[in-house]
């Protein structure tokens, strides 16, 4: 596991996991975990943590559906 914000000390795992539990955005992500609301140094990085997840996820599902 790696942290991503040292400031609300919440980590990538954490991240995809909020990704996974429903959160669709940096900014659900934001709500939950508080990621990026002090200095903001994490903000670009767990954006582009966020969209990767949610495209790996995307294609998974997409993959899932071709195969049924
Ligand atoms: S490291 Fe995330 S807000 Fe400071």
């Amino acid at each position: 596991m790696m942290l991503v914000c040292i400031c609300n000390g919440v980590s990538d795992s954490q991240i995809k996991q909020t990704l996974q539990n429903g959160a669709s955005s940096f900014e659900e992500v934001h709500a939950r975990l508080g990621v990026g609301g002090c200095c903001g140094e994490c903000e670009c990085y767990a954006r582009s943590l966020v969209e990767e997840s949610l495209n790996e996820s995307a294609q998974a599902s997409a993959l899932a559906r071709n195969a049924a």
